[in-house]
């Protein structure tokens, strides 16, 4: 068995960290968002993987190499233009051959792991297998109408008028029939080959399409909130581990992680949170569920339930809540007079000041 990942798109929804990285490498709990889904899938025994690029190529290549250290083996397929999940199963063909394979969407991310998916996959007699969760909005995803015995009746992508609140999870896992599927659609109105449609394809080609409600925690990390939620989820299993140097006028209470290399002083932390190598931290408050990636610096400052990409400076600020806070970032206080807020911002950011 083999898996595909997709970690092409465009990430309009999380605009402007968007234009300059990857959101697939995202970092929840200081780790990219698409190492938990490589790790997912190497711990279910797949270790070919092949990775669907897109215009941040040159960003996910970097993180991921040849895959080794990871312990797969990882070949890079480029995607020319967003023109849908379905589309990167037409152009994976050749690596794909004829084997079975898991295609995991990079920017999903799935407590619990897929072992149990795939061991079941691999056992039962479909052609695919599909994840299935409730939601509250089901009109952002694929949607999955199932009848009495819980066999699927039916599926649609995005629907605006939805019938079920199934929504179809980012992990799906298909046998060599999907190739037929996606050659037959036809480009959805929002001009991508969906998945959607080729699953729905299978169906009415008279497959066998298995589906799975998940149990556990699932979120598509394609906005702010998903993101910090993440943080917050995978935050919430902190093991304690202080590498790094703190003083003793520090409180800390809680679940902390301080890499090697960060300092502590003065402060106080409730965890679970996480500190990022060589960061260094004075006078602050961080709160939970706040990751703080490496070499930043928080000086006279107070966050909380909040991500740090790294490299970024907060001095003299309270309290910064619910915020995501890219790399380079500079946020300090202003002059006293006059009693302004001075803004140098970029394209398409998202500013919310108290008066
Ligand atoms: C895609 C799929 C959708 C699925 C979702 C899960 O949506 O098209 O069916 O429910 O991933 O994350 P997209 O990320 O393209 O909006």
């Amino acid at each position: 068995m083999k898996a595909l990942i997709l970690a092409g798109g465009r990430g309009t929804r999380l605009r402007p960290l968007t234009h300059t990285s990857a959101k697939q490498l995202f970092p929840v709990a200081n780790k990219p968002v698409l190492f938990y889904g490589i790790e997912a899938i190497r711990d279910a025994g797949i270790t070919e993987i092949g990775v669907v690029i897109g215009d941040t190529g040159a960003e996910v290549r970097a993180a991921l190499g040849d895959g080794t250290r990871f312990g797969v083996r990882i070949t890079y397929l480029p995607q020319d233009a967003p023109l849908g999940l379905a589309h990167c199963v037409l152009i994976a063909r050749d690596f794909l051959g004829d084997d079975d394979f898991v295609m995991y969407l990079g920017d999903n991310f799935l407590v619990g792991g897929i072992g149990e998916l795939v061991g079941s996959f691999r056992a039962g007699d479909y052609t695919a297998q599909i994840l299935l969760t409730p939601v509250d909005d089901p009109r952002s995803y694929g949607v999955a109408v199932l009848g009495r015995s819980g066999e699927i009746v039916g599926l649609e992508e995005k629907p605006e008028a939805p019938t079920s609140d199934l929504a179809i999870v980012g992990v799906y896992m298909f046998s060599p029939a999907i190739h037929e599927a996606v050659r037959a659609i036809a480009p959805s109105a929002r001009g991508e080959l969906e998945i959607t449609d080729a699953i729905q394809w299978l169906l009415d080609a008279g497959h066998r399409v298995h589906s799975h409600l998940v149990t556990g925690y699932w979120k598509d990390t394609g906005q702010v909130q998903d993101m910090l939620e993440c943080n917050r989820i995978v935050l919430e299993s902190t093991t304690p581990r202080i590498d790094g140097t703190v003083d003793d006028r520090t409180e800390i209470t809680g679940p902390v992680v301080i890499e090697a290399g960060a300092v502590v002083e003065d402060c106080v932390l409730r965890g679970p949170l996480i500190i990022g190598a060589d960061s260094k931290i004075v006078r602050s408050y961080i709160g939970p569920f706040t990751s703080i990636g490496d070499s930043c610096t928080l000086e006279d400052a107070e966050i909380e339930y909040s991500i740090m990409f790294g490299c970024s400076t907060i001095r003299g600020v309270s309290r910064i809540e619910a915020s995501l806070i890219g790399k380079d970032v500079e946020v300090t206080q202003a002059p006293r007079t006059p009693n302004t807020h001075q803004l140098v911002i970029g394209d398409q950011c998202t500013v919310r000041l108290r008066p």
